[in-house]
């Protein structure tokens, strides 16, 4: 999938200077780590890291975590320093289909990236969590793309203009596309500079229903869904979740279950 490299390293080289800092989001995700699985220093795998500010922000907090992120958005973690007592961070520059890591974690982790690449792909990497990464008993916390959402967005453009103050400094336009055949969002995005060198990266939607059908053989249950403030049961779900039209993506909390016989 060699967009992916392309397509997060250059849009890494729009935003970073921009982006890549610590910021309330990386505090919110703490927080949502911390009310799923409780304070304890743990063992956290975080999977497409990006800039490396959650992964920051988690080992700040005491725990060891360790990063993989395939793009050159992992250049910018090279910044990052932890004076946490405990608290340590591994962070590698790798494929996560791909990497060989020797040990098991608590908890794995992926903010904002479930989806992208097709459904054996996802399969591929929900059975790596749950044979290789997860310890007995351990949770994967996965951000998953809402299609009700980006179905919305079909069609909508926007125009992004510099901000260098901010380190914003490229004049920017992007166009959301929805297909309801493959559940699949398109969000392409050019240069204003050049035109004919658009970028886009593709994003496998899931209802939560779909991801319960995903996960069917890997040993992962969908126990938990948070989306906005709100945390449910996946089977008692409250009457207004937001997730028909208010949030873009939800938190699903992955218990991984007893090994699933052939
Ligand atoms: C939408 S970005 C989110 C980044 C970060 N988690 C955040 O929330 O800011 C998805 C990230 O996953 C990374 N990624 C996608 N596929 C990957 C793979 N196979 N191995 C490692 N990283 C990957 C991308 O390069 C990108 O940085």
């Amino acid at each position: 999938m060699q967009w992916v490299k392309d397509f997060y390293s250059r849009t890494g080289s729009w935003w970073g200077p921009a982006e890549a800092r610590i910021s309330e989001r990386d505090h919110q995700r703490l927080s949502l780590l911390h009310a799923h699985l409780g304070t304890e220093p743990a063992q956290v795998l975080e999977l497409g890291a990006g800039y490396g500010s959650t992964a920051a922000v988690t080992a700040q907090a005491g725990h060891a975590v360790t990063a993989i992120e395939i793009s050159d958005r992992a250049d910018f973690a090279e910044e990052l320093t932890i004076d946490a007592p405990g608290g340590s961070l591994t962070f590698i520059k790798d494929d996560f289909y791909s990497v060989d890591l020797p040990r098991q974690f608590d908890v794995v982790c992926y903010w904002d990236g479930f989806g992208v690449g097709s459904d054996a792909d996802q399969r591929r990497l929900l059975r790596r969590i749950a044979t290789q990464w997860l310890r007995p008993g351990g949770t994967a916390l996965i951000d998953v793309f809402n299609p009700f959402v980006w179905a919305q967005w079909d069609g909508d453009e926007e125009h992004r203009t510099p901000n260098p103050d901010l380190g914003y400094e490229h004049e920017l336009f992007e166009r959301v596309t929805f297909d309801p055949v493959t559940c699949t969002a398109t969000d392409t995005w050019w240069d204003a500079a050049r035109p004919d060198e658009k970028i886009s990266q593709r994003l496998r939607c899931y209802t939560p229903a779909d991801l319960a059908l995903l996960l069917a053989g890997t040993q992962l249950e969908l126990a938990t869904i948070t989306a906005g403030d709100l945390t449910f049961e996946a089977t008692r779900r409250p009457e207004d979740s937001g997730l028909l039209r208010r949030h873009a993506s939800y938190l699903a909390i992955l218990r991984l279950g007893p090994p699933v016989k052939d």
